[in-house]
């Protein structure tokens, strides 16, 4: 018979005014019992970014906990997957003896939200700080449901039925706002990957509420409307949306282990000096087709 293994009360403190909580009080190493996992469950929801420290996980305990919030995705960045764990992403800036990068290196820096180029983007992805810098390094996070509340009122008519494209592709080629460098993609790998279209407006799922749904990471035109005027239009609901007064910084720490909510949130990851290793592992859990 299997005995449940008792899980200490879940403590959930805010971590800022607008978005994130941090949860305390539970080991995901250990078994979690039904009740503890719904309790989390429930702390994400309303906080868009949990955070769940010193957590002293294996990579199979990462996948084991994910996998409770749905199944998971695997990325197309097949070289940076873990070794004979698929559904790790490896973002990193170790090499193998060889030279090669073991992870994305300077992945997500400028805003987005994982995925957004797929049909069906994910629900959110779990990110495991295995090793940070002393200093730099943060994600900055979006709550993309205060920055739809404070649209002005035209604002929300104008975008109400209107859809977003969004492009990996694009995004590489340097065709996003963004235009980082993410190295490059194989023939094999773009095969992969088409344009996605999206309302700009999206209902979250499982909260029922609304939230901005375009990125300057992938979301390069309008459904429908001409190449300028389309631009124009997401150039200005981005800057709307990195307003301060939407943002949360995370300072990660050793072990931490950041769930957040792709549906209602953007990140930004920030830069930190190159001698330090940086060295964080993903998972990503699947989600729906936005509407
Ligand atoms: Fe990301």
């Amino acid at each position: 018979m299997n005995v449940p293994i008792a899980t200490p009360p879940l403590t959930v403190r805010p971590l800022s005014p607008v978005m994130g909580a941090e949860a305390i009080g539970v080991d995901l190493s250990r078994p979690l019992d039904e009740a503890t996992f719904q309790a989390i469950h429930r702390a994400f929801l309303d906080a868009s970014v949990l955070v769940l420290r010193d957590q002293r996980l294996t990579p199979e305990q990462h996948v084991a906990f994910s996998k409770r919030f749905g199944p998971l995705s695997i990325h197309v960045k097949d070289e940076f997957l873990y070794p004979g764990i698929p559904e790790i992403l490896i973002l990193s800036n170790r090499k193998h003896p060889d030279g090669r990068p073991m992870g994305f290196e300077d992945a997500g820096r400028y805003w987005h939200t994982d995925m957004s180029y797929v049909e069906e983007p994910p629900l959110g992805s779990l990110l495991h700080a295995v090793e940070i810098p002393p200093v730099g390094g943060d994600t900055i996070f979006c709550n993309m449901y205060l920055a739809y509340d404070a649209l002005p009122d035209a604002m929300k008519a104008r975008i109400a039925s209107l859809r977003g494209v969004h492009s990996f592709v694009a995004s590489f080629e340097g065709k996003t706002k963004a235009g980082a460098s993410r190295g490059t993609l194989t023939d094999e790998q773009k095969k992969k990957l088409t344009d996605a279209v999206h309302p700009m407006v999206r209902t979250h799922p499982e909260t029922g509420r609304k939230a901005l749904y375009v990125n300057p990471g992938f979301t390069y035109k309008v459904e429908g409307m001409g190449e300028a005027e389309g631009l124009a239009l997401l150039e200005e609901l981005f800057a709307h949306s990195t307003q301060d007064r939407f943002l949360y910084r995370h300072v990660w720490q050793p072990h931490d282990l950041v769930f957040w909510d792709n549906r209602c949130a953007m990140h930004h990851a920030t830069t930190y000096e190159p001698r330090y290793i940086r060295h964080m592992q993903r998972t990503t859990v699947k989600g729906d087709r936005p509407v």
